[in-house]
Order: structure tokens, then C-alpha cells, then sequence
């Protein structure tokens, strides 16, 4: 094993699942911090002052961005579970794929580079190659990190198209290098990503347990999947609500 493979390791951090969750399947072992945490960030909620809301509801708004820079927001919960298990399989290079501006895809760049490992992005554009791509905003930032980037048709399916294309990029790495890859579905949506919104849930409804209604936005689905699953199984009636 090498010492960088060896100082990763040190980085994990043993999960520990709140009580409720402790029943649930597949509870991963560990997580990695991908952003500095700062306890007054991590909490930080904010009155949002809607002009045209009736007088008698409130509103605020969960500062997830406030957790750090380029890696923030919601994608940062799931991957520091998904990265953490990448840690362990020993895997040298993190695959996935979105969007051609993909917060998700831009964020698992710089977190897998940060880590020592090589990203590959599978970006979803009506685009021929990856030197027609340009330089604007997220691609600006994956092709800072050295990602590797690979065109798809605009409206490909995730299990048609997407997940075969990465399974396929997978092989061709491990025949080229010998080096094993983690892939990581759209918007990082999956049994293990899910746990990084239990986190959220547990962090969230003590500092403000007044709350009636969280209103997230949904793409993947696994912000929502999992503060519903946190509030099913914390018994809390607070609704959840997705666009
Ligand atoms: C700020 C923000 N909130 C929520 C979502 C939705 O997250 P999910 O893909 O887990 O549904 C996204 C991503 O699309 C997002 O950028």
C-alpha cells in the first residue's frame, strides 16, 4: 500500500448513524470532511425576507453553500460519503456524470483531485468533443483540475446511456493502467450519497425545531430522498416539499 493510499486512509472518519437510523441497510463505516466545518457555518439559517408571503408564515433559508468555497452545497454531503468509500476500495480514479454546467460533476472533480485521484467526467451536451467545450463557468473549473471530459447527446438516459458509458470508460482505464475507478450516478443519488442528507436532518432540526415545511429543490432526488427518510424515521411531522 502507498503512503499517499496510507494518509488517505487516516483522513476517514468512523460514521456514526444517529439512533433512528441505526435499523437502516448498508450504513457505510465512513465518511471524509471535504470542506473545513465550522460549527457557526454549519448551522447558519437565515430569515429570508419575501416581499409577497402572507404575514403569518416565516421563512428562512439553510446556508449549505456557506460550507465552503468551489466544494459546497448539497452535492458536498453525499460525497463525503461516496469519496470515503472510494478511499477504501483504494480506487485511483472517481467517474460520473451530469449536466454540461453540473454543480455535481464540478464539485466530484475537485474533491477527487484534491484526494489524489483522477476525475472523469461524462457531461451531457449537444457538444462533438471536449476541445469544442469552451472554458465557461464549471468547465472553466473541471478543465483547472485536469478533468477528463467526455461528450454524450443532450437528452442520453442515465441507465441506457450514461451508466454503460461510464461502466465502458471503467474497463478502459483498468486495461490502460491496471487502476481500479469509483462511479458515481447523476447528482451522486444513491443508497450511500442518501446518508449525507440523514447528517443534514440530524444537524438541522434541533437548532430549529419550530419549522412546519423544508422546501428543497430536486434533481437526482437524494437531497429529498433523504430528509424524507430522516423524517420518517425520526417520527418528526415536518413536510418536505421538492421542486
Ligand atoms: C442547490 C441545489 N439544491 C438541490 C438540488 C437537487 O439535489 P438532488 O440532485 O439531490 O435532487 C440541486 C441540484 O440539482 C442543487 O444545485
Amino acid at each position: 500500500m502507498g503512503s499517499k493510499t496510507v494518509t488517505l486512509l487516516k483522513r476517514l472518519l468512523p460514521y456514526d448513524p444517529p439512533r433512528w437510523a441505526q435499523g437502516l441497510k448498508n450504513i457505510p463505516r465512513n465518511l471524509i470532511r471535504l470542506s473545513p466545518r465550522d460549527d457557526d457555518k454549519v448551522g447558519m439559517i437565515n430569515p429570508w425576507n419575501l416581499p409577497s408571503i402572507p404575514k403569518q408564515f416565516e421563512v428562512f433559508i439553510r446556508r449549505e453553500d456557506a460550507i465552503g468555497a468551489a466544494i459546497s452545497g448539497n452535492k458536498v454531503r453525499k460525497l463525503e460519503f461516496l469519496l470515503a468509500d472510494a478511499i477504501e476500495k483504494g480506487c485511483k480514479h472517481v467517474i460520473t456524470c451530469g449536466g454540461i454546467q453540473s454543480n455535481h460533476c464540478r464539485i466530484t472533480a475537485l474533491a477527487a483531485r484534491e484526494l489524489g485521484m483522477t476525475p472523469h467526467l461524462v457531461l451531457r451536451a449537444n457538444i462533438g468533443s471536449e476541445s469544442d467545450v469552451g472554458c465557461e463557468g464549471n468547465v472553466l473549473l473541471n478543465r483547472m483540475c485536469g478533468a477528463q471530459m467526455y461528450m454524450v447527446p443532450k437528452l442520453s438516459p442515465y441507465l441506457s446511456e450514461l451508466k454503460p458509458r461510464m461502466e465502458k470508460l471503467a474497463e478502459t482505464i483498468r486495461e490502460k493502467t491496471g487502476e481500479e475507478s469509483y462511479l458515481i450516478p447523476v447528482g451522486g443519488s444513491n443508497t450511500l450519497g442518501v446518508f449525507g442528507f440523514l447528517t443534514v436532518f440530524e444537524e438541522l432540526l434541533p437548532r430549529i425545531p419550530w419549522i412546519t415545511d423544508i422546501v428543497v429543490a430536486c434533481g437526482s432526488g437524494g437531497t429529498v430522498g433523504g430528509l424524507c427518510i430522516a423524517n420518517h424515521l425520526t417520527g418528526s411531522k415536518v413536510k418536505s416539499v421538492s421542486s
